[in-house]
């Protein structure tokens, strides 16, 4: 990876995907009346866009480990999943409005203190307010798999940005994945293999994942999930 680093190690300029290139497309979705109140009622949890790196220790308190989730949706599994783990502190990313209030909804009425939730491109938000080497996990259930050829440069998973995620992970901190579209499980598991900063593959569905909403659809159409588990290596 290239670009100038600042004290924290964030990069200063995008060096990732192509200008106008995205890993999601705009959706239209009615939002709910709770979904609506609860960007208003929780916007407390809302972090916002910036250029300046995000502090976890501010946000959450010193030495809790940090875990990003990328595309959360509904947010029923990231809530699950944050309740389930009061002592790991989640930064919630996703682009939809609807599933950001819906996740505001559940943490806001569960008391939850460890979860903050941001709308916004996770690329970017890596690149510009994720220090170097301070995540411990990042999680990215059911990533849009762009099935399409022309589409590939969409996915997610993609060499520049498994540089970009290694760069922002500690030593030994890890990239949970889950797919139902079993050419993108082969494609993921060809991207790490070609980086030898990575060790990994596929693993049994860790008890503690809630089957999210994706996955619902997938396993109800006769799909068949697979778990991916990357740890970064020095
Ligand atoms: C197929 S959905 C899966 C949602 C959820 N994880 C589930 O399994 O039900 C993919 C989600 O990723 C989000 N997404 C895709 N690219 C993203 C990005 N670069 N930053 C934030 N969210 C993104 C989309 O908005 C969408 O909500």
């Amino acid at each position: 990876m290239t670009g100038e680093r600042s004290h924290l190690g964030v990069t200063a300029e995008p060096v990732t995907l192509r200008p106008g290139i995205r890993t999601f497309k705009p959706r239209r979705t009615r939002i709910t009346t709770r979904a609506e109140q609860a960007l208003v009622e929780y916007a407390g949890l809302i972090i916002e866009m910036g250029d300046q790196p995000l502090d976890p220790a501010t946000v959450w308190g010193a030495d809790i480990p940090w875990v990003l989730e990328i595309g959360f949706g509904d947010g029923r599994a990231t809530a699950a999943m944050a309740a389930a783990d009061p002592s790991t502190a989640l930064l919630a990313i996703d682009v939809h409005t609807p599933g950001v209030g819906e996740l505001l909804a559940q943490v806001g009425d569960a008391g939850l203190e460890n979860v903050r939730v941001m709308e916004a491109d996770a690329i970017t938000v890596l690149e510009r307010m994720v220090p170097a080497h301070s995540l411990t996990q990042v999680r990215s259930y059911f990533p849009d798999p762009w099935p399409k050829a022309r589409h590939h440069k969409r996915r997610l998973v993609q060499p520049a940005i498994v540089d970009l995620m290694h760069s922002r992970l500690v030593p030994g901190g890890t990239w949970h994945l889950a797919t139902d579209w079993e050419e993108y499980a082969v494609s993921i598991l060809e991207c790490f293999d070609q980086d030898p900063h990575w060790e990994g593959g596929a693993i049994p569905r860790p008890e503690g994942r809630p089957i999210t909403r994706f996955e619902r659809r997938a396993l109800r159409d006769g799909r068949t999930v697979v778990d991916l588990l990357f740890t970064a290596t020095g």
